[in-house]
């Protein structure tokens, strides 16, 4: 069984909580052996200054007359202080002078045992360290006055440890409160900055849960703004996915737009093709029942009538399929053949193949006498040109000037559709690119369009770099077509 993951709030609590106490605990040794050292040191001064004191009062005294309580009697008593007196003929004594010590001088009398735990602890040396039973602990000094009087005098150290033992006991309260101030931040801290993260996983499981594969789908779900400041790493997080979701949001909604044209795109082709076949069927059975029923010259008569609009609608089936065929083909990015194309030759062909079709129209044209060139598929581009020319003239009522116009603007070749006829119809003129776009549909029964001649057009100059752009407004109908120049005439200046 693995063990569960620690969390890194638990994680993150332990180091900084642990690391501190362990500081916490270095400096609390640290400042109480320094303090314990210094205090020894003054306990010391303190003592040697009685020491001096005593041992110089007892040079006064005369010989055989420096006894413990000799001196007492000559002392102002120090509450604690313990004083032993040894001479060759007094033997050893010694007092501890107690708190109660005023100037009659209270004292206790050092036991034998005690005066020989003092000695021992001397051994020889200036200074030494006692544990008295009665007493507790002392330091000692000795000093040797005239006539081999050894004058011992002692403070207790229980003030040393008293001291300490107070210091120990504010450092560990404030330790502990400290830590717990410390945890308690620590753990606020840690929350309020891990908060984004959450916020962050709680949006994402709920996109998660939201069904996303098929239909009309929109991810709502961000992470609040609150959360998602891209000043703080934990934000940036929640900042960085609602990018994310934006980005595959608008991938989403641009994929349905797609699947939608496409749908759209199938059921007008199949819309479209269904009519002249209905209207092959018709013809066809109309002929078959003339031929069984009437025969002979009439039978002939009908018969041609519904051939020829068989012919007819066949054709316009075939120019249908064709033109879907080479959509498919442009949207795969096949079909150009590239080439070099003089715009201004392809401009006076494009006129001179339209001109005959529409006598009504006046037709001008703006060329100048240079060649441009371009790379590209001749075919086509002339495909263009009578596209937008077949637009000029069938969208528009007779005696609407048509202009077309050639030009080289920098290094892009420009060529310019203008006519002053009605203008495009508001309901198309949106989607007036798009396949099967079509504008008031009795004018476009009327004319026979499919609406796939732009959308050619469109595939067609996007295919060679270019762009097909349009402006229109009543009695001004601008499309331009811009295309770059092919690098021979570009830079030939
Ligand atoms: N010069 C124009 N003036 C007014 N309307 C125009 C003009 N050119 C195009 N339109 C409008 O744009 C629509 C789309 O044109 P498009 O060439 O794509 O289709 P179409 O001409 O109807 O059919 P097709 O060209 O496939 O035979 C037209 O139906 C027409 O309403
Ligand atoms: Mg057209």
């Amino acid at each position: 069984m693995t063990r569960r993951p620690m969390s890194l709030q638990t994680r993150l609590m332990t180091a900084v909580i642990g690391f501190v106490s362990l500081i916490l605990v270095i400096v609390a040794v640290i400042t109480s052996a320094t303090l314990g050292a210094t205090l020894e040191r003054q306990l010391e001064d303190r003592l040697k200054v009685y020491s001096g004191q005593i041992t110089q009062l007892v040079n006064t005294f005369p010989e055989g007359l420096a006894s413990v309580d000799n001196i007492s009697v000559r002392l102002k008593p120090v509450p604690g202080l313990l004083l032993a007196v040894s001479s060759t003929e007094g033997g050893t004594s010694g007092v501890v002078y107690d708190d109660t010590a005023g100037d009659l001088g209270g004292s206790e009398a050092l036991s034998t045992r005690e005066l020989a735990q003092i000695n021992a602890s001397l051994a020889g040396r200036p200074t030494g360290t006692v544990s008295l039973e009665d007493f507790g602990s002392y330091l000692v000094v000795v000093q040797s006055a005239h006539n081999g009087v050894n004058v011992v005098t002692g403070l207790p150290r229980t003030e040393i440890q008293n001291q300490l033992a107070t210091l120990l006991t504010v450092i560990a309260l404030a330790t502990i409160g400290g830590l717990i101030l410390l945890a308690l931040t620590t753990a606020i801290t840690i929350r309020v900055g891990l908060r984004p993260l959450r916020a962050v996983a709680a949006t994402a499981t709920r996109v998660a849960n939201q069904p996303l594969d098929r239909g009309e789908v929109q991810i709502t779900e961000r992470v609040p703004a609150s959360e998602a400041d891209p000043r703080t790493e934990t934000g940036l997080v929640g900042s960085s996915l609602n990018k994310l979701l934006d980005h595959v949001n608008d991938s989403l909604a641009s994929r349905q737009k797609n699947e939608e044209r496409m749908r759209r795109f199938v059921a007008d082709a199949s819309h479209e093709l269904r009519t002249p076949l209905s209207s092959i069927r018709g013809y066809s059975e109309l002929s078959l029942r003339a031929l069984k029923q009437q025969g002979g010259e009439a039978a002939v008569e009908s018969t041609t009538t519904s051939l020829e609009r068989i012919q007819a609608q066949s054709l316009r089936m075939t120019r249908l399929v064709e033109d879907l065929l080479l959509l498919a083909r442009l949207d795969e990015g096949r079909e150009l053949v590239y080439g070099t194309v003089d715009l201004t030759q392809l401009a006076l062909e494009g006129l001179s193949d339209a001109r005959p079709t529409a006598a009504d129209h006046h037709w001008n044209i703006e060329a100048p006498d240079e060649p441009i060139v371009i790379v590209g598929d001749a075919g086509r581009m002339h495909q263009v040109v009578a596209n937008l020319l077949a637009n000029a003239r069938t969208h528009t009522p007779a005696g609407t000037s048509i202009t077309l116009s050639v030009a080289r603007e920098g290094d892009e070749a420009v060529l310019r559709v203008h006519d002053d006829g009605p203008g495009i119809d508001p309901g198309v003129r949106d989607e007036l690119f798009a396949r099967f776009a079509r504008g008031d549909s009795s004018r476009a029964r009327q004319t026979g369009g499919t609406g796939l001649g732009l959308a050619i057009a469109k595939a067609i100059v996007e295919g060679h770099g270019g762009h097909l752009t349009v402006a229109s407004e009543p009695g001004d109908t601008t499309f331009t077509v811009r295309l770059p120049l092919s690098p021979a005439t570009a830079s030939a200046e």
